[in-house]
């Protein structure tokens, strides 16, 4: 007897192109059982490619993809476990809100009893809270509605890994990030398997137990959201993960010092290749202090605007010879004399530590 595979998922060096194009280039993931992992990249960079070929939609032009340790390369989408929400989620415009969502169970053998199937819909409708919109005809239904019909068609027939492609994109905030709860708890409820695609920096960091970041057809970085925010494996991912501020600076011939186009010097960490260099600085690893001069030890600029974002602040300091920096403030822990106004003249002090190096 053999051991149940761990992974759900894996693509093994896949290579997906579309005549000239090559959409992504040798892809290596696994997926674990259970888990909820999101694909996360800018537009363009693959991520659509990738869930196509775990449900069957296209085939890769080299390399294999495994689902539950079997082989999937020309198995057809209706064969293998799982079910999509597709980025433009097709409905049947003739079929009104319910019958979409039972349409899969209609299909299922044996035979499921039609009380059964009506109370399987209504309850994927009420996860996605469209109690009520049952006999609802689908272009009476608004852009978000839709979405969310689209989602209670993929789960009412409880996949083993459902492939989810921008579900959210078209809901308002509140009503996405209430989703996104559901979701959540939907995929631990249910205990299945979850890729999520988006190129949502802030719903991948919160929904996902990993998150594999994508660029240009390919995987950078496939960690926990905590440790692609704190260690960004390279600047494409400090800049598309949260917001950052990038800095060039020089490493010197000790490898150990780290000197500023103004003058000031930064300890590196660890020897680093002496060169040029870029530092990247998270808006929330700055304190601001009012000063009128910098002493050497911080940087000195003046605030040039203010963007009030209810529990933050963020400033726009255009630093004394380094250009505009953005700095974030948490105004739990400030007063309102502590808030700068544009104008002012400010120091910028951070730890150290917090700076991140990559060699240019
Ligand atoms: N059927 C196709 N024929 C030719 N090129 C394609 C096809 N589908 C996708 N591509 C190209 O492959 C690349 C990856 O596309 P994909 O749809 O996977 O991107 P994505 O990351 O999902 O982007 P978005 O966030 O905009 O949805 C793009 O350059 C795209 O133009
Ligand atoms: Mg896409």
């Amino acid at each position: 007897m053999t051991a149940a595979p761990a992974n759900d998922i894996e693509f093994r060096s896949v290579t997906k192109c579309y005549g000239s194009v090559t959409a992504v280039s040798d892809i290596n993931l696994a997926v674990p059982k259970g888990a909820f992992v999101a694909l996360l990249g800018p537009s363009g960079c693959g991520k659509t490619t990738c869930l196509r070929m775990i449900g069957g939609f296209e085939q890769p032009s080299e390399g294999t993809v495994l689902i539950d340790g079997r082989e999937m390369n020309g198995v057809a989408p209706y064969r293998r476990p799982v079910n999509m929400v597709f980025q433009h989620y097709a409905l049947f415009p003739h079929f009104d809100v319910e019958q979409n969502v039972a349409y899969g169970l209609k299909q299922a053998r044996p035979k499921l009893a039609a009380s059964e199937i009506s109370a399987r819909a209504r309850e994927a409708l009420e996860m996605v809270r469209l109690s009520g919109f049952e006999k609802r005809r689908i272009h009476e239904m608004s852009g978000g509605q839709q979405q969310r019909v689209a989602l209670a068609r993929a789960i009412v027939n409880k996949p083993s890994v459902l492939l989810l492609d921008e579900p959210l994109a078209a809901l308002d905030k509140k009503l996405r990030t209430a989703m996104q709860i559901e979701l959540q708890t939907l995929q631990r409820e249910l205990g299945i398997t979850f890729v999520l695609v988006t190129h949502d920096q802030e719903e991948a960091l919160s929904m996902s137990d990993m998150v594999c970041v994508m660029n240009t057809g390919r995987i950078v970085q496939m960690a926990k959201p905590q440790e692609i925010y704190d260690r960004p494996a390279d600047l494409f991912v400090a800049d598309f993960v949260g917001k950052t501020n990038r800095i060039s600076v020089t490493v010197e011939p000790d490898g150990a010092t780290l000197r500023l186009s103004n003058g000031m010097a930064l300890a590196a960490r660890s020897c680093l290749k002496p060169g040029a260099a870029t530092v990247a600085l998270r808006p929330e690893a700055i304190d601001l202090v009012r000063q009128s001069t910098g002493d050497g030890s911080s940087l000195a600029g003046i605030v040039t605007h203010r963007i009030f974002l209810g529990s933050t602040a963020e400033y726009q300091i255009s630093v004394d010879g380094l250009g505009d920096f953005l700095v974030t403030a948490d105004r739990r822990s400030m007063q309102e004399s502590d808030l700068v106004e544009p104008g002012e003249r400010v120091a910028l002090t951070f730890d150290p530590g917090k700076v991140h190096v990559f060699p240019a």
